[in-house]
């Protein structure tokens, strides 16, 4: 069976001198790969606390992987196939961008079996880990036996991101899905964190890079709630990552904006790391006040994000915005649920911090 021979994940990030990961790093996140008869993997959804678009203008955001996750299958058949339909690789860039840049496979037909539980295109990084589970079940299906290195495949699913966003995404859904826990992506050095890798990626603004890092999250957090609520449509990333290069280059000014949200995601990192949960509200709040400034919000996103509010520490909406989800954070969660669905939105629980990406 030639697909024995394709290259396997690190073999082609080796060729794309990729490999800056330290010994210790690697073994922090290799996770062993048992023989399955279908080889299946998981990953997380996250959330974005902080930093959402101004991490792309390289900037600091601070995620958590969330409970809620995708899980890939893949099984050798007799045609290609995706969710039980005739697979369509224009259709579905992430994994197409996976099978033919990234394992450059030629062997026999997949069917390709996915189960979600998170809201689809709703800034809950359902792309990002779909690239991973996807991306770790083909590793486990070319490589039976074989350890996963996490970090590894972030940096192949935000290339998959990246492809399927005219090359402007940054690493922060694809490294928070597969480290898991809680993931802070920076331009710079980020007191506090611990670093994990670099990486870099050719924008149509300029070349970016960001460095990943890890905190640790504290016992007091562990305590609180995250209820996301979803506005019932989704959030285009590519689009609202466009529209705000649009915005910067027509008023100027709203870099200042970026800066606003740099300063509150550096606040609300020290209040997550010290376990101060009014003060990680508080930064929350603010974050979504700076970003209805660059006009990412909008009615539904700022009536959940009220109705929310009287029950949570903060609110604030998560990700790319345009639609898509708000996220508080609480100590009633059923209250802060039973709020968001008055306000016309559906809502999920989380705990911050779940495990990363791995096989099943
Ligand atoms: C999307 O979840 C978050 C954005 O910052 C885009 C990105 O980071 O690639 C809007």
């Amino acid at each position: 069976m030639n697909h024995w021979y394709s290259p396997g994940l690190p073999e082609y990030l080796d060729r794309k001198q990729d490999l800056e990961t330290t010994a210790n790093q690697a073994n922090t996140h290799v996770l062993m790969c048992q023989p399955t008869v279908m080889p299946s993997a998981f990953a997380p959804g996250k959330c974005i606390l902080f930093g959402e678009h101004a991490v792309v203008f390289g900037h600091p955001a601070v995620a958590v992987a969330i409970d809620q996750g995708v899980k890939v299958s893949v099984e050798e058949s007799d045609k290609w196939k995706l969710e039980g339909s005739s697979f369509e690789p224009s259709r579905h860039p992430h994994i197409s961008h996976i099978i033919e840049n990234i394992f450059q496979y030629s062997g026999p037909p997949l069917d390709i079996v996915v189960n979600s539980s998170l809201f689809s295109a709703a800034g809950m990084g359902s792309s990002a880990a779909l690239s991973n589970a996807f991306g770790a079940a083909m590793y486990a299906y070319l490589n039976p036996g074989e350890k996963l290195d996490t970090v590894r495949l972030a940096k192949m699913a935000h290339s998959a991101e990246a492809n399927a966003q005219k090359g402007r995404a940054s690493p922060t859904d694809t490294a928070t899905s597969a480290l898991g826990g809680c993931v802070v992506v920076s331009g710079t050095a980020v007191p506090g964190t611990r670093h994990v890798f670099d990486t870099s990626l050719e924008t149509p603004e300029g070349s970016r890079e960001w460095a990943i890092n890890v905190v640790d999250i504290p016992p007091e957090i562990g305590d609180a709630w995250l209820v996301i609520g979803y506005s019932g449509t989704g959030s285009p990333t590519g689009r609202m990552v466009s529209k705000v290069a649009k915005l910067i280059s027509e008023v100027p000014d709203k870099m200042e904006e970026m800066e606003t949200i740099a300063n509150i995601t550096r606040a609300g990192l020290v209040a997550l790391s010290a376990g101060n949960l009014e003060g990680l509200g508080m930064a929350m709040d603010a974050c979504h006040d700076s970003l209805r400034k660059l006009e990412v919000s909008n009615k539904k996103l700022d009536r959940m994000v009220s109705a929310a509010r009287s029950h949570s520490l903060g609110a604030k909406l998560t990700g790319a915005g345009g639609g898509g989800c708000i996220v508080a954070l609480t100590h009633e969660p059923t209250r802060v649920s039973e709020a968001i669905e008055v306000a016309g939105g559906m809502s999920l629980l989380t705990r911050l911090g779940a495990e990363g990406a791995r096989f099943l």
